[in-house]
C-alpha cells in the first residue's frame, strides 16, 4: 500500500468524514441516518465502542467499520455482535484497507471475548458478498424473514 493507513476506535469528531465517505460511496447525504448510529453505536453507555475508522498519515479518514456489541445489565451479548455499516472513500478503495478495517474489527471483538460477528449484506449486491466472502463471512443458518404488507 503506497500511503500509510492507522486503524483507530471512532470519535465523535469523525462525524462528518463518516458522512463524506457514505455520500461518496452511495450517491446521497444521510446525515440523520448516521447522527441516530452515532448516538447508538460511539456516544452510548450500553454500547462498547467497537466501530474503527482508517486514517491517513496526515489523519484524513478514508474508510471505517461501524457496528455494535451490547453490553447492558447482563454483560456482552454473543447475539448482538454486529457488523453494520462498511464504507472506504473510492479515491482508497481496493488497496487493501476494507481488509485491513474488517482483520482490526474482528480481532478487537475477540479481544472483548466475541465469537461470532453477524452482518446483513443484500442479496444482489454481488461486490459486497464477494467482498465478505473473501474476508472469511459465510451464509448464516439463520435466516431472515419478512412479510410485505
Ligand atoms: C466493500 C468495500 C468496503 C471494500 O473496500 P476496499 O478497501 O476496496 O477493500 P479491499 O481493498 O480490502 O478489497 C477489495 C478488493 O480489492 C482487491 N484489492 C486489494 N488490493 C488491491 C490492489 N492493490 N490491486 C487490485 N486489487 C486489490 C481485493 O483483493 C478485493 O478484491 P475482490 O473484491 O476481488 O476480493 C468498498 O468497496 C466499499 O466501501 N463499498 C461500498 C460499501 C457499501 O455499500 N456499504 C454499505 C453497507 S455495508
Amino acid at each position: 500500500m503506497e500511503t500509510n493507513i492507522k486503524i483507530r476506535l471512532m470519535r465523535a469528531e469523525d462525524f462528518d468524514a463518516i458522512v463524506r465517505i457514505d455520500h461518496k460511496v452511495l450517491g446521497q447525504r444521510r446525515p440523520e441516518y448516521y447522527k441516530l448510529k452515532f448516538e447508538r453505536f460511539v456516544q452510548s453507555k450500553d454500547y462498547v465502542p467497537t466501530s474503527l475508522v482508517a486514517e491517513t498519515d496526515d489523519g484524513t479518514v478514508v474508510g471505517f467499520v461501524m457496528g455494535e456489541l451490547y453490553i447492558g445489565e447482563f454483560g456482552i451479548s454473543q447475539e448482538k455482535a454486529t457488523l453494520d455499516t462498511i464504507g472506504v472513500d473510492p479515491d482508497y478503495q481496493r488497496k487493501g484497507i476494507g481488509e485491513l478495517l474488517i482483520n482490526e474489527y474482528m480481532a478487537h471483538l475477540k479481544k472483548l471475548g466475541v465469537e461470532k460477528v453477524n452482518t446483513l449484506v443484500d442479496w444482489d449486491d454481488a461486490k459486497l458478498i464477494h467482498f465478505f466472502s473473501a474476508n472469511k463471512f459465510s451464509p448464516s443458518k439463520l435466516i431472515n424473514l419478512e412479510r410485505v404488507l
